[in-house]
């Protein structure tokens, strides 16, 4: 399973390229907005951390201008992938996009026939948001479910990249079914290491090895 940092924040994404844990990165208009950075110049930057795929995202709403938008971003660096919202002209626009080459992240993504249209569009990645799904009354992990199913069915190559992920749980879920990808706050990536008794067996060794007077190096 593939972990993406859904961030443009540079420090936390250089800071889990070095752990080695990184595959990719996801931003979004509000992503970008919180960062407070320039859209192009900080995108390029992203894209020199990580070999794994960027996602970008277009903000027009109609087919030729997500084109022209997505001609200007697919130029930052190789490994860009173009975001598009789960429209018409958005599947439209991945149809063409993926046709030659380029990488194509479908977004915003709610239910499962949604992704049904975006891998029949050759989408590389459908984006199901499960933690506004849930904010929502639904279980966006039943959406997982019901989105792997399908894709098994028919053999879609498409990767399932679980979005808007909220905690520890969501990714243990999305791992349980079988998803390809999970994107989430560079936060959740690093909590999924902590365990109290991992702590707590570690302050016993060390008291324990301090006992013994000895040092490694
Ligand atoms: O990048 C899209 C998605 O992950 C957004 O998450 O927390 O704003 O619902 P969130």
């Amino acid at each position: 399973m593939k972990f993406f940092a859904d961030t443009a924040e540079i420090d936390a994404i250089r800071e889990l390229a070095a752990t080695g844990l990184l595959d990719g990165v996801t931003t979004n208009p509000s992503l970008i907005h919180k960062s407070g950075r320039d859209f192009m110049e900080v995108t390029k930057e992203i894209c020199g951390l990580t070999d794994g795929p960027v996602s970008a995202e277009v903000v027009a709403l109609d087919h030729e201008s997500m084109m022209r938008e997505a001609e200007v971003l697919r130029k930052i660096a190789d490994n860009v992938c173009i975001k598009v919202p789960l429209t018409i002209d958005g599947l439209k626009t991945c149809k063409a996009l993926t046709g030659d080459g380029t990488m194509v992240n479908v977004t915003l993504c709610f239910s499962a026939n949604q992704a049904l249209l975006a891998a029949k569009a050759g989408a590389t990645f459908i984006s199901p948001f499960v933690g506004r799904h849930d904010d929502n009354g639904f279980d966006g992990m039943d959406l997982i479910r019901d989105i792997r199913l399908i894709y098994d069915n028919y053999a879609f190559e498409t990767e399932i990249l679980v979005a808007s992920v909220r905690h520890a749980g969501h990714v243990l879920e999305s791992a349980r079914i079988g998803a390809d990808v999970a994107t989430m706050p560079p936060g959740v990536i690093l909590s999924l290491a902590n365990h109290v008794l991992t702590d707590k067996g570690i302050e016993g060794f060390l008291a324990d090895w301090e006992k013994t007077g000895q040092s490694i190096v």
